[in-house]
């Protein structure tokens, strides 16, 4: 059978990796989710749904009563300025990136930042579409217009970009002149900006800026409950889009989709946003997170080995010089117990990093940290 995209291509070492390691005992750094218990209230939501009777189809962008609680938040913490009628509510960042990549890529190229999380290109993929790295810290006018102009001699254009601050894997955030300069390119160039803020609330340094505060008519961000309420397994997400038409085209693809997200689920995303129950302890997660990074900083100083510190997100990305990242998780994974996110899957030059979870208790990190550098202090003897 012949399909429109290459599976061979979408399947990354890092999917194989989580797949790989299901064993109770395996200390799992390779996941994208923090590792704390989410909130009880949150569980008394899920009772609540259903006890108000959230049990049905909701329409297709999402309950009403949640994105008008979005859009409030929006107002309130991104500072964008936005009405119900833009935002659509999706099954996770994930469904709102493939719809969005549904809308408006295919046969199109895209631009994603290097490093880049490692499911970038499988979505992008997915949707029939192109991509190409640009180093994430050089991501600017002139980077853009290099990209731009590549493509033309090939006789392509750029349809969109794509940004992730903070980012994982490496914890940049952009700062306020590189997304005013990635404004001024899409507004010069017509290409469309999708700001994947799903690490907005996970700030370790610095300021996060929704680059849709500054302008919004070219910009779609993608939110997601995934990180902030460690709801991974709720799979709510939601899209600002650009204006009220692209919405509804949105919402016209999801309602073919999956019809809606989940009602009930959607239902414990309103008591999330609208309850702020993040407000509880974010703040106490982000200092676990320090803690952690402090340990592994120590530990690779140790070692001579050079890393830049995360300013945001829930990752580590450093290099383990002289290892192959691909043969290096697996043997790792089968030695030590230990599964951690191949940096090849990351971009173009990562070959020797890879990318750990820091949302995790500080015990268990420890130990992971521990049997991963024995294992490449083992392995350089
Ligand atoms: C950068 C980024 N965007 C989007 C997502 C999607 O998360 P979810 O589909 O769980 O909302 C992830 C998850 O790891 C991510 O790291």
């Amino acid at each position: 059978m012949h399909w429109s995209f290459d599976f061979k291509r979408i399947i990354t070492h890092t999917d194989r990796v989580i797949a790989k390691a299901k064993a109770p005992d395996i200390i799992k750094l390779s996941w994208g989710e923090p590792a704390f218990p989410p909130s009880k209230k949150i569980r008394e939501a899920l009772l609540e749904a259903f006890n108000k009777g959230y049990t049905r189809y909701t329409p297709p962008a999402g309950l009403q009563e949640l994105r008008e609680a979005i859009s409030d938040k929006l107002r309130r913490k991104n500072k964008i300025d936005t009405d119900p009628s833009e935002i659509i509510v999706t099954v996770g960042g994930t469904g709102a990136l493939h719809l969005i990549f549904r809308l408006i890529a295919k046969g199109e190229v895209i631009t994603i930042p290097n490093p880049g999380w490692f499911a970038y290109p499988s979505v992008i993929r997915v949707a029939e579409a192109n991509l190409v790295w640009i180093d994430e810290k050089k991501y600017g006018y002139e980077a853009l217009q290099k990209a731009r102009e590549g493509l033309k001699r090939k006789g392509k254009e750029l349809k969109a970009i794509v940004i992730n601050s903070p980012s994982n894997p490496s914890g940049y955030i952009f700062s306020e002149k590189q997304l005013k300069e990635i404004l001024d390119f899409a507004e010069d160039y017509s290409a469309y900006i999708i700001s994947d803020e799903v690490y907005e609330d996970f700030i370790l340094e610095g300021k996060h800026i929704s680059i849709a505060s500054i302008k919004k008519d070219c910009v779609f961000t993608v939110f997601s409950l995934s990180k902030t309420y460690a709801l991974t397994g709720l799979r709510i997400g939601y899209i600002v889009a650009p204006d009220k038409q692209i919405a509804k085209e949105l919402t016209i693809l999801q309602l073919h989709t999956c019809v809606c997200p989940t009602s009930f689920a959607q239902y414990v995303a309103l008591v999330c946003i609208r309850d702020r129950i993040e407000e509880e302890y974010i703040s106490k997660w982000i200092s676990v997170i320090k803690e952690n990074i402090q340990y592994l900083d120590k530990k690779l100083k140790e070692r001579g080995i050079t890393w830049e510190k995360p300013k945001g997100g829930i990752y580590a990305w450093f290099p383990l010089p002289r290892i192959d990242s691909k043969k290096f998780a697996f043997e790792l994974l089968e030695k030590k117990k230990v599964a951690v996110a191949v940096g090849a899957d990351f971009g173009t030059k990562w070959d020797e990093y890879i990318r750990i979870t820091t949302a995790v208790e500080p015990e268990i990190f420890r130990e992971g940290i521990d049997r991963i550098l024995q294992y490449y202090d083992e392995i350089q003897k």
